[in-house]
């Protein structure tokens, strides 16, 4: 059997047949089930086979079919599971909701930010055609999908609702100030009108500005690059982050809702299979091509790519993760000092994992 390599853009934004949707308290989430159960992510009747389809053409060639792997930015979650558990055990549920409200304003950059890249013709960037690839279909319905699946499309709420749905139902509808969409660690992207704002340091667009092949690429084809390699390296974060939300929040000890808070996150992880699937296989495909400079001649692809993965991998690891944990440290310290057990909870605290040193200054550092 031939596998299909072509297909419209409907097709790639086509929903599959469910058995039922999926919907909790009223409110209409992405995917859903079919007749036994098994949830079936948005927008997949033919997307996941169609992405399978052109990462099989690479592997065919003998090519490597990921241009980062997940050892090379996975870490340790700050705090632990046993961390989290205790502070959520103790009552201490500031940093648990400050941590899945930012997860969700992030997901909630999708839509913007997928439509803030720029609108290219794979057929002036690659000397070789590109239609039956993933990458002459990223236009054709793959960015469109991937926005929605983070940010919702039309009613159907996607990953930042899926998100603020399990914080309250697993931490019983807590209390959220604005000062929890302050300070960021990713800058929201052109368009975004929201609350959101980044913190000094955060990453931002400007810095995938920075080319690493002036005079020879196309600067906005350089600039999709870096930006799907740093999507990419998000989301594979994302899935250590996701796993040990589950092992926090699916636990009953610490949870209100532990059912339905593991069962959504399942879902979301399943839609974020697909995102690094479709980043992963695009990228490996540009790998493996010849690209046009913009002086008349041609790079190879694995230069381009093996440099903007080496420069993605290395802003996102090292000292940005400590900072992030550092910041997150100051306010689990701050909501504890408050608290007349507050002592007693941190010496525990520090048994079930390393704890970092809170960041000195900052709106959310201690007093
Ligand atoms: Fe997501
Ligand atoms: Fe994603």
């Amino acid at each position: 059997m031939t596998r299909r390599l072509q297909y419209a853009k409907e097709e790639i934004l086509a929903e599959p047949g469910y058995a039922s949707r999926n919907r909790y308290e009223g409110r209409d989430f992405h995917g859903g089930f079919d007749a036994a159960g098994k949830y079936m992510p948005p927008r997949s009747l033919h997307r996941p086979q169609a992405i399978a389809a052109w990462t099989s053409v690479i592997a065919a060639a003998g090519e490597p079919t990921e241009v980062v792997r997940m050892s090379e930015v996975d870490r340790v979650f700050f705090p632990s599971v046993g961390q989290a558990k205790l502070l959520l055990r103790s009552g201490a549920r500031d940093a648990m909701t400050r941590m899945l409200t930012l997860i969700g304003v992030t997901e909630g950059f999708g839509n913007d930010g997928i439509r803030a890249l720029p609108q290219l013709d794979p057929r002036q960037l690659y000397v070789e055609p590109m239609d039956e690839t993933c990458v002459g279909h990223l236009w054709k319905g793959l960015f469109e999908a991937h926005g929605n699946d983070e940010a919702g499309r039309g009613e159907e709420a996607g990953h930042d609702e899926m998100w603020y749905a399990i914080r309250d139902a697993s931490l019983g509808h807590p209390t959220i100030t604005p000062d929890m969409f302050e300070n960021l660690p990713i800058a929201p992207p052109p368009g975004y009108s929201g609350p959101a704002k980044a913190a000094p340091q955060a990453l931002r667009v400007s810095s995938l500005t920075s080319q690493l092949f002036p005079d020879q690429l196309d600067p906005m084809f350089e600039i999709t690059l870096t930006a799907l390699t740093q999507i990419l390296v998000i989301e594979l974060m994302a899935f250590s982050t996701f796993a040990w939300a589950r092992d926090v929040l699916g636990d009953g000890r610490c949870s209100a809702a532990p059912e339905f808070a593991a069962g959504m996150i399942d879902c979301i992880q399943a839609d974020e299979a697909i995102h690094v699937a479709y980043l992963q296989c695009a990228l490996a495909e540009t790998r493996m091509r010849t690209l046009r400079s913009t002086a008349g001649g041609t790079i190879p692809g694995n230069v381009v790519i093996d440099a903007i993965a080496r420069k993605v991998v290395a802003e996102n690891t090292g000292g940005r993760w400590e900072r992030m944990n550092r910041y997150r440290m100051g306010q689990i310290r701050r909501e504890l000092e408050d608290r007349d057990d507050g002592r007693r909870i941190l010496e525990e605290f520090a048994e079930f994992g390393p704890v970092p040193a809170s960041e000195s200054s900052g709106v959310n550092a201690p007093a």
